[in-house]
């Protein structure tokens, strides 16, 4: 049964208002709770968490909302239809693949998974599972990216040559993860999103300033099978927040800043004029140095969009447009690059998915 067979029949059986658990109420997860708690169409049932200072900060938020610390209570528990993991990463898979046999439909954060033998269990159980699996690409759910992917496939900043994003800050240092598995997910499932395809190969190298074997500093290169080319660079070693990721194409290049308040996107009309005819090698290719655009957009909160689209694919019965496969494609890229650092940089190859 595909993904989207499996969401559709079970239509039927999704409840009008969907009952929801947040199990992890950390850094992240508390956000998590303070979008469900006033979300439309959903009721903030549970949140689970072994950590009671966090248990209670989410207990300020959520008044109305059951406290437990135990994760099988909220896998036993009939009145939960859906489950959002804020966990720690290693995690991911496991409380995935145990919540969607337990019949709740899942939204899982981003990474689903720190390998690719783990991310594919997840995507076979989400296919058999009838219920809605979603990943927590955020950044699929940001306006900005929203925009950029519709001028890429308008044709209107013709064709992407090339990609670089840079994802840099002090801190959060993780232990379980390193700076790759914690912030590339958001670059890579972008820059998957934007192109339509998974690349061929890729290529990583990093380093471990802080902690032995957590790499805090990765820069990634990606080769796509159309001669389309991607760099990613991450770290929480790095003295500036950015947050920014460029696309060069052929008519226009685009810029999203979104560490920019309001200008997340800035769009040259720059590039190279090839003219029909010419008497000198010069005049071959030639500059175009036109206007830079900052197109006004309505920026609602990419985790409360996220977060609707999770509620809205449960009562449509819906494929959500983060779902297992995109979960997957993020981490086979993940995994081939994991390999790659491993390998001091040498390429490695994606394998076709089936
Ligand atoms: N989408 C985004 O922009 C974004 C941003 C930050 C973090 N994240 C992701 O969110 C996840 C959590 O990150 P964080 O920064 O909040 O980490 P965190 O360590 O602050 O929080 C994790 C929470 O999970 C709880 N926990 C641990 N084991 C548990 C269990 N078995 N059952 C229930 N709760 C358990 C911990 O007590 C803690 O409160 C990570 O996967 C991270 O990558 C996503």
């Amino acid at each position: 049964m595909s993904v989207h067979e499996a969401v559709s029949s079970a239509k039927t059986s999704s409840p009008a208002l969907v009952r929801v658990a947040v199990v992890g109420a950390g850094y992240w997860g508390v956000n998590h709770v303070r979008t469900f708690a006033r979300l439309a169409g959903c009721e903030l049932t549970l949140v689970c968490d072994p950590d009671a200072k966090n248990l209670k900060r989410a207990a300020g938020l959520a008044p109305s909302a059951r406290l437990c610390s135990d994760y099988a209570q909220v896998l036993a528990d009939p009145s939960i239809d859906a489950v959002v993991l804020a966990t720690p990463a290693v995690l991911h898979a496991e409380q995935t693949i145990l919540a969607l046999r337990a019949g709740k439909h899942v939204l899982c954060e981003k990474p689903l998974a720190l390998s690719v033998q783990d991310a594919k269990a997840v995507k076979a159980v989400a296919e058999q599972s009838g219920r809605v699996m979603m990943c927590g690409h955020l950044m699929l759910y940001h306006a900005a990216v929203l925009r950029l992917r519709e001028m890429i496939q308008s044709g209107d900043i013709g064709e992407v040559y090339y990609l670089y994003g840079l994802r840099v800050n002090l801190g959060k240092l993780r232990h379980d993860e390193n700076a790759m598995w914690s912030l590339a997910p958001h670059d890579v499932s972008i820059i998957l999103y934007l192109l339509g395809q998974v690349p061929v190969s890729v290529a990583a190298r990093g380093h471990a300033y802080l902690q032995p074997g957590v790499e805090d500093v990765v820069f990634l290169n990606l080769i796509f099978g159309d001669g389309k080319m991607a760099q990613i660079q991450v770290s929480w070693l790095d003295p500036r927040k950015e947050r920014r990721l460029t696309v060069v194409g052929e008519r226009r290049m685009v810029e999203f800043d979104d560490s920019h308040p309001t200008e997340k996107l800035r769009i040259y009309d720059k590039g190279f004029h090839r003219p029909p005819e010419f008497t000198q090698f010069g005049e071959f290719l030639t500059v175009r140095n036109g206007d830079i655009h900052i197109p006004h957009l309505d920026l609602p909160e990419p985790l409360n969009v996220e977060c609707r689209h999770f509620i809205e694919c449960i009562q449509k019965g819906q494929a959500p447009r983060s779902g297992a496969k995109e979960g997957l494609d993020v981490i086979r890229v993940l995994g081939a690059a994991d390999k790659s650092l491993r390998n001091q940089g040498a390429p490695v190859l994606i394998e076709d998915e089936p």
